[in-house]
Parts: C-alpha cells; structure tokens; sequence
C-alpha cells in the first residue's frame, strides 16, 4: 500500500488559501478597486460572472478575504490597495431557486448580525425587516419590495449607527450563485433601489459583490433595464495555459513530486481552461503515481480513473439528458474533433447535414447546458470531459 498524503488539489472546493489561487490579476485588480472605492464613499458594486465552474466562488472568497484584512493575494500579485488593510464588515448569503428576495434580506441580515456579534455581544437587526416578512419563509404575495428595500436598509442604518465607534471600513454584501434566483422575483429591482436608497441617505461605504453564471446581469436587466448601471461587471475567463500549470505545480510540489512537461501539455488540452478538471485529474495523477515523478503514463491512468469512476455517473447522466438520435450523432462528431472549439462545418460534415438541419438541435444542447456556443458557428462542450467519455466509451446508441 502507498504512503497516505493529504490531497494537494481541492476539485470540491473554492480556493481558499490566497498562495494557491492561480492567476486572475485583471479580476482581483478590479475588484481591489470596487472595495477602495466604497471605503472613499465612492460605491461601486460589482458582479462577478462566468462560465460553471471557471472559479466565481473562489473570487469572491478570495475579495471576502482582501476586504476583511488579508493582503496576502494582493500583494503575491503585486496589487496596491491603496490602503493598509481594509476591515469591512462582511455579510455572505447564497441564493437558491427556492427563494425570493425578502429571504435573501433577511439572509444577509441575519449573518451580518453574526458577524458583527464576534465584537459587539448583544447586536441586533429586525431580522424580519420591521415584520414585512417571516424569517426563512417564502415572502407573502402581496408584499411590496419597496417595503422590504425600506426594511433593509432601514437595518443599514441600525448596523452603521451600533458599530460607530468601532472604526470599520465599511459594510459588504457578498452573494453567491445570484443567477439561481427566479427571475420573476424582483431581485434587480431590489438591487436598483436599495443601492440608489443607500447612496441618497448617505450610507455611501456599502457594496455589494455578487457572483454568478455569465448572463446573469443580462438576465436581470429583463427585470429592470437600468441595473446595467448598478453593476460592475468583472468577468472570469478561462484560465491561461500558465495558470493551470501554476495549480499543478503549486500541487506537485506540496506533495514532492517532479513531473514531465508533457503532463503539463496533456492536462492544458484536456482541460480547456476550466480550474475544475485541473484539480480533479491532478487528484487522481498524484493518486496513481508510485516513484514521485508524474509522468504521460499517470496522466493517462489518471484520465480513465476519471472517466471510467470518479465522474463516470456525471457524464453518463449529462449524455443521457442530451437526448438520443441526432444529439449524440451531434456530440459524436464534436468529440471527434481535435480541438477543444469546434466549428459548426465540422459537425455539418460529419453529420452530412446542411446546417440549418440541425442548428434546433444544437440550441436544444445549449438550453440543456451540455453544449456551449463559442462565438458565431463554434461550440464546445460545456464539461470537457465529456469530450474523453465519448472518445472512449462513444455515444449512447439506444438501438442496441
Ligand atoms: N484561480 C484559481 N486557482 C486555482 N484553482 C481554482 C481557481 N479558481 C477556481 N479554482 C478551483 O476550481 C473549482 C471550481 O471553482 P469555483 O467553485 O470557485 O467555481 P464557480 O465558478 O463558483 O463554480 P459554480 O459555477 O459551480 O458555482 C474549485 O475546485 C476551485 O478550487
Ligand atoms: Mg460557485
């Protein structure tokens, strides 16, 4: 039996020490700003957006830190922040498709009470925002958000006026997977006048930072068509082929391993940019390693364990859900391609198609989230180890 280690990669997880976030200097940079920003009265809020799984969450952790003190990531960037350390108060909620607004208020007042509670023992908010809604419970139907945005900042207030003396640089508001939210649910009008309410009483040192899928902010604006206003958006693009060589560096080394440059090669392609897989198959190649230096053979061990155990039911289920006939023949002939971008001709070819025959079908893969579209006339899997599992197991035939 192998020597047990504790696993240098963390497919599960945001990152949460600041040495081990790869890249994104352009993003931290910006979002560094926002905070200097709103601690100079100035404030800005700012969306984070991106593809599933580029690494949303682990931003926002990352600025959480940043804003509540730890210059660490900052300064390994070489990011001035324009101050010694900030010290916000620092509110998290994460939205879900089961909630609406009044229960993301009264979610972020109920963790800024605690937190705030860590140095004043006995602080406390109208967690039901003056009885406009039940704490944890769907919000009555007839329940105005002009109410509720009354409610929450009218809470604001209360937080600034309780921690006055304690010299704090401001209030944040941190909410993750924002796009989960029903749209229906009055989330950007809510955004709109809470954040134009705050500014005009003068409680100018609050933010928001918000994360979620790319389109988010867009999909808010069928809301409210201004909200293009409240919001920064700073977006996460794939990684950088020397971000994901940093990950799998930073995770060989803290587990004494060398490796060859080709893993490193094989694993860029493999991954397509996503922080996600680097982390699942690095995983898994320190795992069949047995002589300390990682090698093709690893990699390529490491890529079937994946396929065939670690996210085989995934990608199964993700296949299935495209659908039969035309929509494997479709994701066939995209898996045949060498490259991770695949141009609509190719599969028109493969397929004998003219593109028009089966361009319903490729909108069908893209609302089923198993495809996404690139550009104009190229696409992509949207998990790219989709692509390995039908190269080595091919498409489902539901003849057979
Ligand atoms: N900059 C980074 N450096 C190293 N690893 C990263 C980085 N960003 C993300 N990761 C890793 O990638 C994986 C996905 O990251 P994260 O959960 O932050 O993405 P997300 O965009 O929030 O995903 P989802 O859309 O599912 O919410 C995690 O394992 C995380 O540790
Ligand atoms: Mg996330």
């Amino acid at each position: 039996m192998a020597k047990r280690f504790v696993d240098p990669f963390f497919p599960n997880r945001p990152v949460d020490d600041p040495a081990r976030f790869a890249g994104r200097i352009t993003q931290v940079d910006e979002a560094v700003d926002s905070l200097f920003q709103i601690a100079n009265r100035n404030p800005r809020h700012t969306i984070i957006t991106g593809d599933r799984g580029i690494g949303k969450s682990s931003l926002l952790f990352q600025i959480r830190r940043v804003a509540q003190g730890d210059n660490r990531l900052p300064q390994r960037l070489g990011i001035d922040t324009g101050v010694e350390a900030f010290d916000f108060v620092c509110a998290s909620h994460d939205a879900a498709p089961d909630q609406d607004v009044g229960i993301l208020a009264s979610g972020l007042l109920r963790d800024l009470q605690s937190t705030v509670r860590n140095f004043l023992d006995k602080f406390t908010l109208e967690l039901n925002l003056g009885g406009v809604v039940n704490v944890g419970q769907k919000t009555p139907a007839d329940t105005s958000i002009v109410d509720i945005v009354h409610g929450f900042c009218g809470q604001v207030e209360n937080t600034f006026r309780g921690i006055e003396k304690q010299n704090k640089t401001g209030l944040l508001f941190f909410i993750d997977e924002v796009d989960r939210l029903p749209l229906d649910c009055g989330i950007a009008t809510f955004f709109k006048l809470v954040t134009e309410k705050l500014a005009r009483d003068g409680w100018t040192k609050t933010g928001f930072v918000c994360a979620g899928i790319t389109g988010a902010v867009q999909d808010m604006e069928n809301e409210h068509a201004s909200i293009f206003r409240v919001f920064r958006d700073i977006l996460i693009p794939r990684l950088e082929p020397g971000e994901i060589e940093q990950i799998l560096n930073d995770g060989f080394k803290n587990v004494s391993c060398t490796y060859e440059p080709d893993v490193i090669r094989r694993t860029i392609e493999l991954c397509a940019g996503f922080p996600e897989p680097v982390h699942i198959i690095g995983s898994e190649m320190v795992s069949v390693d047995s002589d300390g230096c990682i090698d093709i053979a690893d990699f390529e061990n490491a890529k079937l364990k994946v396929i065939n155990e670690v996210r085989r039911n995934k990608l199964q289920g993700m296949l299935q859900q495209a659908g039969a006939g035309r929509y494997q023949q479709i994701l066939n002939a995209m898996a045949t391609y060498d490259k991770n971008y695949v141009p609509l001709h190719h599969i028109s070819s493969k397929l004998n198609l003219e593109q028009n025959q089966f361009s319903v079908n490729m909108g069908d893969l893209i609302k089923k989230n198993v495809v996404s579209r690139v550009k104009r006339g190229v696409y992509t899997f949207v998990d790219p180890l989709l692509r390995e599992y039908i190269r080595t197991f091919g498409p489902i035939n539901y003849d057979s």
